[in-house]
């Protein structure tokens, strides 16, 4: 399966994605978590030792690399450069792995069709196609924001999206937005997860104030987040409750693949 983490900034998208990594890894999935934030923090949220993630690089920022397999200078515009450079190592390559999850970074994406013409982008769109089409692991694809940034091609190979939503009237509003941008190019199984759940008020708000999605989950509000991020540890191991909240999702969009819905 391949899933994409999407919502409005700050909402939970990492703390969800480094929960549902472990729980995959719990129910016997190899695991590939993709970081696509410009400022990666999801290895830090897996837990991952300092001295693994202090020898991960960004993608994005591997200027040598990227040069070396499209042909141009990253940066440059205009010149000529390969569109389907060669990937398919880059993943075991540069990846870090840590208790059956392997961390890839990829740093500032722009995977839009027409968006940014450059080699690293170019680089980047291959590398995501090639992970979502060639890939066997369960994929877990932190995002940064929206759907902006995931292209048709690559839309096409995500099996479902959840998008995570505080109880709040704008992180419902962004979710409306993406829902929107997801259907343009037709991604299935879209779904919520609401995020920093401290009640069945927050729960009742969430889903009164869906835009027409079904709610796969509630992560409670739990000062363990910041207490796991303060130690460097995971969630997984620190808050069970909270570990079994993201393994009910993933066997919940596991069921739902099986039986897709029209997007
Ligand atoms: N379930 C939760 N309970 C309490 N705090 C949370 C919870 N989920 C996330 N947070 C806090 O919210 C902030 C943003 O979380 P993060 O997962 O990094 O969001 P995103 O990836 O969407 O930007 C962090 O400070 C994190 O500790
Ligand atoms: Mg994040």
């Amino acid at each position: 399966m391949k899933i994409a983490v999407t919502g409005k900034g700050g909402v939970g998208k990492t703390t969800l994605t480094s929960l549902l990594a472990y729980s995959c890894v719990d129910l016997g999935y190899n695991v590939l978590a993709i970081d696509a934030d410009p400022s990666p923090c999801l290895g830090a949220s897996l837990g991952f030792p300092t001295e693994k993630l202090a020898g991960l690089s960004p993608i994005a920022k591997m200027d040598e690399l990227i040069y070396e397999r499209t042909g141009a200078e990253p940066g440059t515009t205009g010149g000529y450069f390969k569109l389907n450079p060669r990937v398919d190592d880059i993943p075991d390559r540069f990846s870090a792995v840590h208790r059956g999850i392997r961390l890839l970074e990829l740093g500032a994406v722009e995977l839009g069709g027409a968006g940014c013409i450059c080699p690293e982008s170019a680089m980047l769109r291959s590398l995501i196609t090639h992970i979502l089409l060639r890939r066997d692991e369960m994929v877990l694809l932190d995002m940064y924001a929206g759907v902006e940034h995931l292209g048709r091609a690559t839309a096409d190979a995500v099996d479902a999206m959840l998008i995570v939503v505080e109880p709040t009237a704008r992180s419902l509003a962004t979710a409306a937005q993406i829902k929107k941008l997801a259907q343009d190019i037709k991604l299935p199984n879209l779904y919520l997860v609401g995020s920093k759940i401290s009640g069945d008020d927050d729960r009742g708000f969430v889903t009164a104030h869906s835009p027409g999605l079904e709610v796969l989950g509630f992560v409670p509000n739990d000062a363990r987040v910041r207490e796991a991020d303060r130690l460097g540890k995971n969630l997984h191991d620190l808050a069970p409750e909270l570990a079994s909240v993201a393994r009910s999702i993933v066997v919940a969009v596991k069921d739902r693949i099986a039986s897709p819905q029209e997007a």
